[in-house]
């Protein structure tokens, strides 16, 4: 039962968005913000607003205070559920049908004019809307995408405790985790001139778990990566992070598909079809120039290398005699303009680094377009016939280094997919793109780097053997693509020391580097490691997509800037030297002199 109210009781009895016909006659008390008031002549109307819902609230002439209230004041209000008039019926909203007529009004808490219009459609400046987030976040709409979030974790829970696994928290102060991004550092006071990394994840932590026999892991876990930002990036992000031992890539593939065919189902109902397709690495880039493809649509990649030498066409032989290729994508028949294609189009391409983008408007006849002159008698035929082209059909080809080539056409793809409206946003299209390399070799630090960690065990246990090239290894690592998006990557384990030593010994961490970097997890692999493997998803990015966003920022409640700053609690920010002190910190250069700036130093943190 309800406890008994005392008269003047300002505490809600029901929300704002609750109150319907039913409800007509009951006296209630609502609490919110004003959201919007009209003066109607001695009548006031007032929307009230809170998470659940917008409801109108009628004040009489008595209410003089009426005339006082501003937006965003919040208040409470007690009065007599009224159906309103058939007129008068709001169908957009779903308290529409009725209002409250307000018996007695309390002023909660008045607001100054603030610097985010919430009734508003239109949206403050970016830097505006970080500043003051608390009152971004009281727009519907940011309310709703954090709603959204926390139903996908929490179906994401459900759905891995189902499954047996258990949820162990890891550290966040910790050592270093190699991810391949910079560590944020943390200094510590009682071990003076040492420091804390935040975790990039809990990679090691998560194996040591299986070491130690914990069997299946799951984490809601906080990460944080020092590194350059990007719509789908922030420097601390989640992940639904797991392991589990006994494994192998079916297993944990098998796994996610029910874990995340349950979470679409519970948090947004949708049925997913499972399994999801596997795609080679190797094929992904062939097919689509990508290694994380957005397969809702075709427009694939068609090598034309056989052909562009039966031509005299200068820039393809080039190309090809340079060990590069000639690829080409089959558009369809769309209508496009030559300037459309020789600007436009042309611009898409160099984003992926090409200098040129041919086109043929393709017909058995010859066609027409730059590549026309060199696709001539049986040659056009036998084009048409290699990108399956009808008369008509816009085909465009890159010839360049393959990578080049690849990228720029990935481009042109993911262009033609939003220009030709290919794609049908609620279609949600997995796939598993496996087989990376293991390593890909950096011309400029002039050493080996780990595809993916160097935790990830590779195909060939043997490492190939002495000699071998390590750009030929291929590794057990997986990545999850939905739409275009890495979603997460995963792998399975190298679970023996001897091997782990090797791998460390490619990547150029000399004995003493890994021992005093790697030296307990190494130890830990020699105590009984059983084969195990794991996967990461990135919620953040895992929640936009699904909100039908394309910035993280919109699902995290208090995300950082392009420039990784907090523009509301102006972090990170100077300290004070006493603090410095106490940490065994002495600042130089250029820190120095902007610390002295002080408050200087922090307004530099606004977004380039
Ligand atoms: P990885 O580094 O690929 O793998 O990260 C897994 C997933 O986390 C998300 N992600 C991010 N999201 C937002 N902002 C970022 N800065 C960011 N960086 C990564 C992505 C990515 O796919 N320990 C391994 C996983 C494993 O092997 O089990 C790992 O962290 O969605
Ligand atoms: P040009 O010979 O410079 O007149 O170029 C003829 C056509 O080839 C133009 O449509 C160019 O855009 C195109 N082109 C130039 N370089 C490349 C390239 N690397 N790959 C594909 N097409 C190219």
């Amino acid at each position: 039962m309800a406890a008994a109210r005392r008269a003047g009781d300002w505490r809600r009895t029901h929300t704002c968005g609750e109150l319907r016909p039913a409800h007509v006659g009951q006296t209630v008390t609502l609490n919110g913000w004003v959201h919007k008031r009209r003066d109607h002549g001695g009548i006031y109307f007032v929307d009230l607003r809170d998470r659940y819902g917008l409801t109108q609230v009628v004040l009489g002439a008595q209410f003089s205070e009426a005339l006082k209230l501003s937006g965003e004041d919040v208040i409470g209000v007690t009065g007599t559920v009224v159906v309103r008039d058939a007129s008068n019926v709001n169908k957009e909203r779903e308290t529409g049908a009725i209002e409250v007529v307000a018996e007695s009004l309390a002023i909660l808490s008045k607001a100054k004019t603030p610097p985010i219009d919430v009734a508003a459609s239109e949206l403050p400046a970016v830097d505006t809307r970080l500043k003051y987030r608390y009152l971004d976040l009281r727009r519907p709409a940011l309310q709703k995408n954090l709603i959204h979030r926390a139903r996908l974790i929490s179906a994401m829970r459900a759905a891995f405790e189902r499954e047996s696994f258990v949820e162990v928290e890891t550290p966040v102060l910790t050592k270093a985790t190699p991810e391949g991004a910079r560590d944020y550092l943390v200094p510590s006071r009682v071990h003076p001139g040492s420091f804390f990394a935040l975790p990039q994840s809990p990679q090691i932590f998560k194996q040591l778990l299986m070491v130690a026999g914990m069997d299946k892991y799951f984490q809601v876990a906080r990460c944080f990566r020092d590194e350059d930002l990007r719509a789908d990036r922030q420097p601390d992000f989640t992940q639904l992070d797991m392991e589990m031992s006994f494994v192998e890539e079916e297993d944990v593939f098998a796994v996610w598909e029910r874990v995340l065919a349950a979470t679409f189902r519970e948090a947004m109902g949708i049925e997913l079809v499972t399994p999801f397709p596997r795609l080679r690495h190797a094929e992904a880039l062939e097919r689509y120039g990508s290694d994380k493809p957005d397969v809702r649509f075709g427009l694939e990649l068609v090598d034309v290398a056989a052909w562009a030498k039966k031509t005299e066409f200068k820039v393809f032989l080039g190309a090809l005699e340079r060990g590069g290729r000639v690829l080409g994508l089959n558009a369809g028949n769309v209508a496009f303009s030559r300037k459309e294609i020789e600007e436009g189009l042309n611009a898409v391409a160099a984003l992926g680094g090409a200098k040129g983008l041919a086109w043929w408007k393709a017909d058995a006849g010859g066609g027409t377009g730059s590549l026309a002159r060199f696709a001539a008698g049986p040659l056009a035929g036998e084009l048409m016939q290699l990108l399956s082209a009808k008369s008509g059909d816009l085909c465009l080809f890159v010839a360049d280094a393959q990578s080049v080539a690849r990228k720029s056409l990935n481009e042109v793809r993911l262009h033609l997919r939003a220009k030709l409206n290919l794609v049908d946003p609620k279609h949600y299209a997995f796939t598993w793109v496996t087989h990376f390399p293991l390593f890909t070799y950096d011309e400029d630090a002039k050493r080996w780097f780990s595809e993916h960690h160097p935790f990830t065990a590779p195909e060939d246990w043997a490492l190939g053997g002495p000699g071998a090239d390590p750009g030929q290894l291929m590794s057990r690592s997986y990545d999850l693509v939905m739409n275009g998006w890495e979603l997460g990557s995963g792998s399975i384990r190298i679970h023996r020391s001897e091997v782990q030593e090797r791998v460390f010994e490619i990547l150029g961490i000399g004995p003493e580097e890994r021992q005093e970097k790697f030296g307990f997890l190494l130890e830990a692999l020699s105590y009984g490691a059983p084969p195990h493997g794991g996967f990461a998803l990135g919620l953040d990015r895992t929640a936009a997509l699904t909100a039908g966003l394309d910035n993280i920022r919109d699902v995290i409640a208090f995300p950082k800037t392009a420039s990784a700053a907090d523009l509301m609690c102006q972090a990170p920010s100077p300290v004070r030297p006493e603090n410095l002190a106490e940490v065994h910190i002495q600042l130089a250069g250029q820190a120095l002199t902007r610390a002295a700036k002080g408050a200087a130093a922090a307004a530099d943190l606004t977004p380039k």
